[in-house]
């Protein structure tokens, strides 16, 4: 399966998509990455891995339906079947949205729907929650609320702070989105009712990230 992924920065969940399609993990390749802001970490870690990347810098377009025109153009010209929205910071139209869907998913630092949006961690911390997580959904005109992929859930501890906290489920972000990207190129995943049914995972699709070792 031919994967285009969208980044606008760090690019560490593109990381770890490089490093399962070398190592086989997942029956999939990287066509492209696009990233919206230039020279960020993340276009770095495709040049070193040697694939094709593109800077579309939205800041160049007069509105967005022409930025998505190029970041579509681009997607199609380079045969992607499965955007990976992987830290890319736009909203995208329902135009975009509609014509990758079902075909395009998103990592979101949050167990939605609860905290979609920005400082998903401070939020969570602020409002008392005990667990935190991160969540694989499809990509919808509404923002972080297209069907549920996968969710990785880990404690909040009373000592941690919205870094410790972000660190900690950014792991398990890197084991979700590998696990949903392989689901879907295995052709496993199939809608119900809105719902997101995979074949042959029958206890839900869910990761626990356990705390650190000394805590209790
Ligand atoms: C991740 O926490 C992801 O869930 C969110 O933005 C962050 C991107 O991190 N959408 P990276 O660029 O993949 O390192």
């Amino acid at each position: 399966m031919k994967l285009g992924v969208l980044i606008s920065g760090r690019g560490s969940n593109l990381q770890a998509l490089i490093d399962a399609c070398a190592s086989n993990i997942l029956p999939a390749e990287i066509s492209i990455v696009i990233s919206n802001r230039p020279n960020v970490a993340g276009l770095e870690r495709a040049e070193k891995a040697g694939l094709k990347c593109l800077t579309i810098d939205h800041k160049f377009y007069k509105d967005r339906e022409n930025f998505e025109l190029a970041l579509n153009d681009a997607l199609e010209d380079a045969g992607v079947e499965l955007v990976c929205l992987a830290g890319f910071m736009r909203v995208l139209t329902s135009t975009f949205t509609e014509r990758w869907s079902g075909k395009a998913i998103n990592i979101h630092p949050s167990l939605l729907p609860s905290f979609p949006g920005l400082n998903t961690h401070s939020r969570a911390i602020e409002a008392g929650c005990r667990f935190a997580g991160a969540t694989v959904h499809f990509v919808s005109a509404e923002m972080d609320a297209g069907p549920i992929i996968i969710q990785a859930v880990t404690p909040i501890l009373p000592n941690d702070n919205p870094d410790s906290l972000a660190a900690r489920v950014l792991k398990a972000e890197h084991e979700i989105y590998v696990q949903a990207v392989r689901w879907i190129a295995e052709g496993k995943l199939f809608k119900e009712n809105g719902k997101v049914i995979i074949e042959g995972v029958e206890s839900g699709a869910s990761y626990y990230l356990p705390p650190p070792h000394s805590a209790v």
